[in-house]
């Protein structure tokens, strides 16, 4: 018969899974690392523009990690180095709340970086746009999130103060590195299917400049686990009904595809700057 796990059963569970996994990150990549990131859509090909590729490992090679079920993303965890003394970790894709898996397999990867002993988690997106002064193509800096999935892999009486969750103090240090780049509130819906325009309306009056299908889950269970967040989301699309037009997933890889170089370069000069320290 099988056994269902009582929360603190399934929290411990998850604890243990994220540890065993920052062992195997360690053992397959042969190092440490301090950040970490995730390359989501229309971000994955960017990694070779952030630095090069000193280790590679298989997603099936590290316990928990799954290969994401998208078009875009990729089924690797790289060591990639930023000079020759310090290496990023970066994780090309994520599990998403609707591919079922449930929220512990969402915030997986993140809790396995931070076990692993990063510091800092870096979240990338593809997002639509809803605030109509946002174009395709361009880079918005996270400020805060509404999350809508009516999700959480937070289980049990985890109390966090989430005033703070989008680090204004990273904010500020990219906002030094490229003082053009706009900053919006994210709202996280479930999916897969793209908003409906008035879901979109919806999110406009409570406040929200994008739209995605990730971030929020990881960016709380990150932040619960000790990190500071920073997240950067990529305008793929304007949102349902802003203009009108239909949204297709390859529209969101070919705005992704047309930023790559432009993508890497900024994570490596954020990545360079945070390791270098305050
Ligand atoms: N909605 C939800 N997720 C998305 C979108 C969107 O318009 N664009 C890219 N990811």
């Amino acid at each position: 018969m099988s056994h269902e796990l009582n929360p603190r059963e399934l929290r411990h569970a998850a604890e243990e899974l994220a540890q065993q996994a920052a062992t195997a990150l360690t053992e397959h990549l042969g190092c440490g690392h301090d950040i970490a990131v995730v390359l989501g859509s229309g971000w994955a090909a960017s990694v070779e523009a952030i630095g090069p590729i000193t280790a590679s490992a298989s997603v099936s090679d590290i316990p928990g990690m799954r290969a994401p079920g998208v078009q875009g993303h990729g089924a690797q965890v790289h060591s990639v180095a930023i000079d020759e003394q310090r290496n990023v970790l970066v994780f090309l894709g994520r599990t998403h709340i609707y591919e079922g898996f449930g929220p512990q397999a969402v915030a997986h990867n993140v809790r396995a970086a931070v076990a692993h002993g990063c510091r800092t988690i870096i979240l990338t997106n593809g997002a639509g746009a809803i605030n109509p002064d946002f174009s395709s193509g361009q880079v918005v800096l996270v400020s805060d999130h509404i999350n809508l999935t009516g999700q959480t892999a937070l289980v049990g009486p985890e109390f966090i103060d989430l005033t703070d969750l989008y680090s204004a103090r990273l904010r500020a240090m990219v906002r030094d590195i490229d003082a053009s780049l706009a900053e919006g509130v994210y709202a996280q819906f479930h999916g897969p299917a793209y908003e409906t325009p008035a879901e979109i309306r919806m999110a406009r009056s409570f406040g929200a400049d994008l739209v995605g299908m990730s971030t929020a889950v990881e960016a709380v269970a990150a932040k619960a686990a000790g990190a500071d967040v920073l997240c950067l989301s990529l305008v793929t699309n304007m949102a349902a009904g802003v203009t009108g037009a239909p949204i297709n997933h390859a529209e969101v890889l070919a705005a992704g595809a047309a930023a790559t170089n432009r993508l890497g370069s900024l994570l490596s000069k954020i990545i360079t700057r945070l390791s270098d320290g305050p």
